[in-house]
């Protein structure tokens, strides 16, 4: 680390007085453990929990025997991933750190870079739906039989026999709202949609359990045979949105001015859109993004992947989660709009020690700003890439911070031989 990166840091520790901006230039030059005293030196996180301090947040990397016992069936031990912190992040106004496990060389540090660029631009304005989980319940009904009738008719006491049981969840303002169902001739199905408000829970096991009640109480009205009752993982009521405006003069490089790397960005997109090979790697490039905040902070990421990319297949064409556009000004805009199931209690998210750490070091969010928080982190991530795309291309970045890994790899292959 170098002289003038660490003296600026003792300033901007003191000027922050513990609770830190987001915006922490030289931090990835700090050894480890200093960056984990930064982290740890947190206002929100010294006050909060002292527990959390030693027993967790001191050490980013625990998982218990016990606790692996528990999560899943013949476990043996666990995978480790990095934990990293990327900067920049400025939400609604707020300076937000953000958590991400991936293994993958550039990730965080394009992250950071992304929301540096939307910084001078005022950085991401987000926003969200109602945390509105939907669960399917498919029937095979006796032909001729009209369900038509006895659903209308038993619509509200069907939502009010999915709430009994539901105490907590209604007492924390949640349970289910509405009740649709439509017919599938193909499949001779017809098909009961409930829509389940799961508040801070990611709620798959509250809408499982519902459905199944209710599957119950419907054969009691439909004489049918029961086919399955599962939730859907396109919640696409449970959406979360991004949006971030990068002035021009931010993007200009040796090559390019600014204007034409805006141009060359909103070209970027419109490839993505009319590509489907260029919008899977688009959307691999946002996923970057999404995917290491879900997993640090405990979430389950195989359903927000499978969501996200069912969202983006809504008109019948698989289409770029990102948009970019040069507004009337001549800076680049952009947004992002996806489904994003996410919890920030229950199961693994309350139990496992590193992701308690990761939400507490964002600050305790809602599932809906856990939400949002992950969306913008897509947004940057996207904007991070295709700025590079659109200009140096990737490599040269990526190759600097990949050498450290080339160098392990031909060290551990010498050995080998
Ligand atoms: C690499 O992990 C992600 C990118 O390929 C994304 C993109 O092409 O937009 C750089």
């Amino acid at each position: 680390m170098s002289k003038e990166t660490s003296s600026s840091f003792q300033h901007h520790m003191q000027a922050q007085q513990g609770r830190l901006s987001s915006r922490l230039p030289g931090f990835y030059e700090l050894p480890i453990g200093q960056r984990r005293e930064i982290i740890l030196g947190m206002n929100h996180l010294q006050t909060h929990d002292q527990t959390i301090q030693g027993e967790k947040l001191g050490d980013f990397s625990t998982l218990s025997a016990e606790l692996v016992d528990v999560f899943i069936e013949n476990g043996v031990g666990t995978f480790a991933l990095p934990l990293g912190i990327a900067t920049n992040f400025l939400i609604n106004g707020q300076d937000i750190l953000i958590p991400m496990a991936v293994e993958e060389t550039s990730v965080l540090a394009a992250a950071s870079h992304g929301a540096k660029l939307a910084r001078a631009g005022g950085g991401f304005q987000t926003c969200s739906t109602a945390p509105i989980g939907t669960g399917q319940i498919q029937l095979y009904p006796r032909e001729g039989f009209d369900y038509e009738s006895v659903l209308q008719r038993e619509r509200m006491a069907l939502i009010d026999h999915a709430n009994e049981g539901q105490h907590r969840l209604q007492a924390r303002g949640g349970g289910a709202r509405n009740l649709t169902w439509r017919y599938i001739e193909a499949i001779k199905s017809l098909v009961l949609y409930l829509d389940v408000d799961t508040r801070d829970a990611m709620g798959a096991n509250m809408i499982n359990t519902m459905c199944e009640r209710l599957g119950k109480r419907v054969q009691d009205l439909i004489p049918c045979e029961m086919g399955l009752r599962i939730l859907t993982n396109l919640c696409d009521k449970r959406l979360a949105r991004a949006r971030c405006v990068v002035p021009q003069a931010q993007l200009s490089n040796r090559e390019f001015s600014g204007a034409e790397v805006v141009d060359r960005i909103e070209q970027a997109y419109l490839f993505a859109a009319h590509d489907v090979y260029r919008a899977t790697t688009h959307n691999k490039g946002v996923m970057n993004g999404i995917d290491p905040v879900v997993i640090a902070t405990g979430n389950d990421w195989r359903a927000v992947e499978a969501g996200a990319h069912a969202y983006c297949c809504r008109t019948g064409v698989y289409q770029p989660m990102t948009r970019w556009w040069k507004n009337s000004a001549g800076d680049l805009e952009g947004e992002i709009e996806l489904p994003m199931a996410v919890g920030t209690v229950g199961g693994v998210t309350t139990l496992h020690p590193s992701a308690q750490a990761s939400l507490r070091i964002l600050g305790t969010p809602s599932a809906q700003g856990l939400a949002e928080i992950i969306v913008a982190v897509g947004l940057a991530q996207n904007l991070s890439a295709l700025r590079a795309l659109a200009s140096e291309g990737i490599q040269r970045g990526h190759m600097s911070l990949h050498q450290g890994n080339m160098r392990l790899a031909a060290q551990k292959g010498a050995s080998q031989h």
